[in-house]
């Protein structure tokens, strides 16, 4: 008897362990972890390398070959590399142009919810998870170069490009971003930080001139940069803008100074796709790799003679593609055999992305979950019986596609009335509405804050004719929601989710997990709230045109950031603007409560940290996750500051009842700003406010502390 008792605990204890290895799918039980060649090992590799290369050889390796690989050189056991497409998973190219890549492609590659939603989870551990399970396919697709994570900045709710992006604010973004970097290249692939610097629109992207001051430039576009950095990336892309009147691939103060000096990257730059000018200013600049083809560099060896570049340019550039080359062991690497466990675990992945991250912005008399007495569930909307998904380069087709109208039936059964157009009278008797309104997001053109009007008709006619109406936002970005908002019972922004992100929609609408996602962004009320609004030259207008045509035509037009570092929730609270839904915010199927506020320490020297503990509780019936955040505010300072800053967060996993402490660490940098006269971060001494809440505006606990 006793045996059986010590047995059956044995047999817990292992269970247990187990589940919490599946669960936390910890790094250390993981796969190997790459290891890349230190900088000096990597670079005298390619010096010795270097030296045995004609100048030919050495030109061939400074622009691309057929648009996305590096050139091979056989001679000297040099493979050649492919690059591919980006932050979201692989994008499986066919046709590039004329070019056949057929033969190049994997079968398949899985469709992650699009990386605004990963923000959307202010959650780092699962960006290394998803970053790491877009890195596995690159390997096994023979990519050596992911060409992400793209991580421009949310300053307008109209770029194309959003839904590639992380948001508004450079401390949750980089925090995302460094584990994406971790996470693709603990795989053995590198990971692009994408596009250097302040690439903030698409409207006529290769003609917009962004005027950015430096402490703006430093305190709110760099710091992802330099986080992805830190985390080791091996390669930078430059932009398509021009920053303060020089275009950024061929700029020596965006590359040399800023990139390399002020940043302290080491590896390799290369330029975005056809977006350099000038040869010799490229050459010069500190830039590596011309892509997707030597344009700029084409007359490189008659510059060459003619004395415009020199031969130590392009010796630089040379090793610089191979120090790469040889710190992430590009000869050496094997394909890994896709699998279908893989892919399984990537799908997983995906989900659990897209179950984190939709956000819930509404939730009156908390319609949500649908209970089972609304048995006439009328579902209608944009993104219902197909996949939706952000255009451009960063598109991934994936495979298995749920959609919505699967997932729900498979959820709600018979209750659920799927009608493509319903007539007013059928919105008007069903129980409940499910409206799905959407976008087409891509790169290339911005499109309106204001819905198209089919959709603005579409979600007006259910709202108005049935105050049980449920809204379902499919969209990269922000939308204008106000003649609505005040109207619908319910609201779920999920974002583009991918292709199983619709299980996910259909598990929070039934109950069976509390959404947790909270908006990486204001939502403003009107674009003219914006920062950025006004960015678009006086007379023009929107326009949508993949091929670039229209873009040649159109003079450069200068993007003035005058707003400087008040941008997305700095813009609001500064200007006193009240917005739609704040940054920061959603909500659960529980609550949450917000105690015992210590600071380790009432001052703080110089070089000390100060430890910011308190405790979150769940204080409702169901099962809940919150990301507590912490934002400081300079009481009073030399220059202007923002009323509040982000600068850390936590997310926690909480069963009714259950209590957990936080402590989040603040140092010197997190109260510094940077001042452009002596060129670094400035710690002013003073009275500092920290403030612990749920999101920007839901400030819960606050305490002085003096610096
Ligand atoms: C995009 C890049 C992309 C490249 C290659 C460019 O148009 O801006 O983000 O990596 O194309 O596809």
């Amino acid at each position: 008897m006793q045996k059986e008792i010590i047995f059956v605990m044995a047999l817990s204890a292992a269970i247990l362990v187990l589940c919490s290895q599946v669960k936390g799918q910890s790094r250390a039980m993981k796969k190997e972890i790459f290891q890349p060649l230190p900088y000096d090992a990597a670079d005298k590799k390619a010096d010795s390398v270097l030296a045995l290369m004609t100048s030919d050889e050495k030109m061939s390796m400074i622009s691309g070959d057929r648009s996305f690989f590096i050139r091979p050189l056989p001679r000297l056991n040099l493979s050649e590399v492919y690059m591919s497409d980006a932050t979201q998973g692989v994008h499986i190219r066919e046709k590039f142009r004329d070019l056949d890549l057929t033969r190049y492609q994997l079968q398949k590659s899985t469709a992650f919810p699009c990386p605004i939603s990963l923000a959307a989870t202010w959650n780092p551990e699962l960006s290394y998870q998803y970053a790491e399970a877009v890195g596995e396919e690159c390997r096994a697709g023979n990519i050596g170069i992911l060409l992400g994570p793209g991580m421009n900045s949310y300053r307008i709710s109209q770029c194309g490009r959003n839904f590639e992006y992380f948001g508004e604010d450079p401390f949750l973004r980089a925090r995302i971003i460094e584990e994406y970097v971790k996470g693709v290249q603990s795989t053995g692939t590198v990971a692009t930080l994408k596009h250097f610097v302040a690439n903030n629109t698409e409207y006529f992207r290769r003609r917009s001139n962004s005027i950015v001051d430096e402490r703006t430039l430093h305190e709110i576009y760099l710091p992802p940069f330099k986080a992805g950095i830190d985390a080791g990336a091996q390669a930078v892309m430059t932009s398509y803008n021009l920053l303060n009147g020089e275009w950024c691939g061929q700029s020596a103060n965006v590359i040399n100074t800023i990139l390399r000096k002020q940043l302290g990257f080491k590896w390799l730059v290369m330029t975005d796709w056809w977006s350099v000018y000038d040869g010799e200013k490229l050459a010069q600049s500190g830039q590596d790799l011309e892509m997707p083809q030597a344009v700029a560099l084409k007359e490189v060896q008659t510059m060459l003679k003619d004395g415009k570049v020199k031969m130590e340019d392009i010796n630089r550039m040379a090793k610089s593609v191979l120090r790469t080359y040889y710190a992430m062991k590009m000869s050496d690497r094997k394909k890994n055999l896709p699998d279908s466990a893989m892919y399984d675990h990537h799908e997983s992945i995906a989900l659990q992305t897209a179950r984190e991250g939709i956000v819930l912005l509404k939730n009156d008399k908390n319609i949500l979950p649908l209970k089972s007495d609304l048995k006439n569930i009328l579902l209608t909307g944009k993104y219902v019986e197909k996949l939706a998904k952000g255009g451009g380069s960063a598109e991934v087709k994936g495979f298995n596609h749920r959609l919505m109208l699967d997932e729900l039936k498979a959820e709600f059964g018979q209750r659920l009335i799927y009608e493509r157009n319903p007539s007013i009278e059928q919105i008007k008797s069903a129980d409940a509405v499910l409206c799905n309104i959407g976008t087409d997001d891509s790169e290339g053109w911005d499109r309106a804050f204001a819905l198209p009007e089919d959709q603005e008709k579409r979600v007006l006619d259910c709202v108005n004719n049935n105050s049980n109406t449920v809204v379902i936002v499919t969209s990269g970005s922000g939308i204008r929601m106000t003649d609505w908002d005040t109207q619908a019972r319910a609201i779920l922004y999920a974002w583009y989710g991918g292709q199983i992100g619709n299980k996910a929609l259909a598990e929070i609408l039934a109950g069976k997990i509390s959404p947790s996602g909270k908006l990486p962004i204001t939502l403003e009320k009107e674009f003219k709230d914006s920062p950025g609004y006004g960015y678009i030259p006086a007379g023009e207008e929107l326009y949508a045109d993949w091929n670039g045509n229209k873009e040649k035509g159109h003079p450069v037009y200068d993007v003035r950031y005058s707003e400087g570092i008040f941008v997305g929730y700095r813009w609001y609270e500064k200007k006193n603007i009240q917005t739609l839904y704040p940054f920061g915010y959603g909500l659960s199927y529980t609550t949450f409560e917000y105690s015992d506020l210590v600071l380790s320490n009432d001052e703080f020297q110089e070089n000390g940290i100060v430890k910011v503990s308190f405790t979150v509780k769940n204080i409702g019936k169901k099962t809940g996750a919150e990301t507590a955040q912490l934002y400081i505010q300079d009481v009073e300072s030399t220059v202007p500051r923002p009323v509040k800053e982000l600068k850390g967060f936590q997310k926690v996993d909480l069963q009714p009842g259950e209590s957990k402490p936080i402590v989040i660490e603040l140092n010197k940098k997190d109260f510094s700003f940077w001042n452009p006269d002596t060129k670094d971060w400035f710690f002013e001494k003073g009275a500092f406010i920290i403030h612990v809440g749920a999101s920007s505006k839901d400030i819960r606990l606050r305490k002085q502390l003096e610096l």
